[in-house]
């Protein structure tokens, strides 16, 4: 569970058990950082917001262990723990034999050969992002003081449609009005829509899964490296931590598959002194480097797992076919509290390739 080169993140913990955290190693000594700050992005991905999230209900304060003292960066691992307080854990009974569709009960069940804290999604849980949005909060306030701007919309919940960003002319002020929002999306009637379509699945027993859109600007030309140190190969690792992250493209993504070379290649100008391209289907990296136009990337959700409907399964004590009614406090929707998830993956990661 640990992730990342100059900049390193260990998240611990289980969904039921007493907590949950982060250990940042890596930071630069003496920054600031603004807990207000870092509890508003925690807020933020918190769930019992409204209908579009579960009722599972936990405050997220961040119980900072080490690593900060007088509001600074002290260069010590920063530790963090969040304690889950809201468990109920007797809605887990049932999936202990018959695993879930979906979740990661049958993989676990084969991984740690039925050892592991099924109550919650144990370690699979969406509350494992709870620590990657404290990291993300700390990495993305020295992102701002080197000018780095990171947010992120939902750009769209079973194929409900948001407006893209326009990958060239991006504001940070935009990107920094988003990531303040719980449902953030650019077009003033998708959020509406959206919900609809999340509020109609809950009521139908079921869920439905969505693409949240991220851009990073200020970032300069020339960091990443090839291979591997690519930043696509780093921002990935780190999205791909995020339970139900299914896809990650970057720029024109997929799209780019089905275009001409002339029409993909985004041509270069001199604005000033500054090399720039007129599009941005490349979404701000060449050859894993960054070229200096806004980062800008997808990630898509699957639908969420858990729903009310009964589902085939197997008993695996049994060793025979079963039926299984989830129960428990599902998100019909897991794209909102993903969001800053994202931006958070974001931000660490982009720490980690300025580092
Ligand atoms: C913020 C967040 C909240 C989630 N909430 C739920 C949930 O309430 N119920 C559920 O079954 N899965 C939920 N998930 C998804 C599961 O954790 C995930 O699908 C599961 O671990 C299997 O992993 P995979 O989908 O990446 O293969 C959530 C994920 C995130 C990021």
């Amino acid at each position: 569970m640990t992730w990342g080169n100059k900049i390193r993140l260990t998240v611990f913990g289980e969904s039921h058990g007493p907590a949950v955290g982060a250990v940042l190693e890596g930071l630069p000594a003496g920054g600031e950082i603004d807990m207000e700050e870092v509890l508003a992005q925690m807020a933020r991905r918190a769930p019992g917001h409204d209908r579009s999230s579960t009722p599972r209900k936990e405050s997220d304060e961040p119980r900072v262990l080490s690593g900060l003292w007088n509001g600074r960066i002290t260069g010590a691992p920063l530790c963090a723990v969040i304690a889950n307080a809201d468990t109920r854990s007797s809605d887990y009974g049932e999936i202990q034999n018959i695993p879930r569709p979906g979740h990661a009960d049958y993989t676990a069940y084969v991984r740690y050969h039925g050892f592991q804290d099924v109550r919650g999604g144990g370690r699979f849980s969406g509350r494992l992002t709870a620590p990657l949005v404290f990291a993300g909060a700390v990495c993305r306030q020295i992102l701002k003081r080197r000018g780095v701007t990171v947010g992120a919309h939902v750009l769209s919940v079973h194929g409900v449609k948001d407006v893209p960003f326009d990958p060239v002319h991006l504001p940070a002020a935009l990107l920094e009005d988003l990531s303040s929002r719980y449902f953030p999306t650019l077009g003033p009637d998708a959020e509406r829509a959206m919900r609809a379509e999340i509020e109609a699945a809950r009521r139908n027993l079921d869920s439905v899964g969505g693409v949240a859109e991220c851009a990073a600007v200020g970032l300069p030309a020339g960091f990443g490296g090839p291979l591997s140190e690519g930043a696509e190969s780093v921002l990935s690792s780190l999205l791909f931590a995020i339970p139900a992250c299914k896809g990650v493209e970057f720029g024109a993504g997929f799209a780019a598959a089905d275009l001409f070379g002339s029409e993909n290649n985004d041509p270069f100008y001199y604005d000033g002194g500054t090399v720039r391209t007129r599009t941005n289907r490349a979404g701000g990296i060449l050859g894993g480097i960054t070229t200096g136009m806004p980062l800008v990337f997808r990630a898509a959700f699957k639908p969420t797992p858990s729903i009310g409907r009964e589902q085939d399964s197997v008993d695996l004590a049994a060793k025979k076919n079963a039926k299984l009614t989830v129960r428990g406090r599902h998100d019909p929707c897991i794209v909102p509290r993903a969001v800053p998830a994202v931006e958070a993956a974001a931000a660490v990661a982009l720490l980690d390739l300025l580092s």
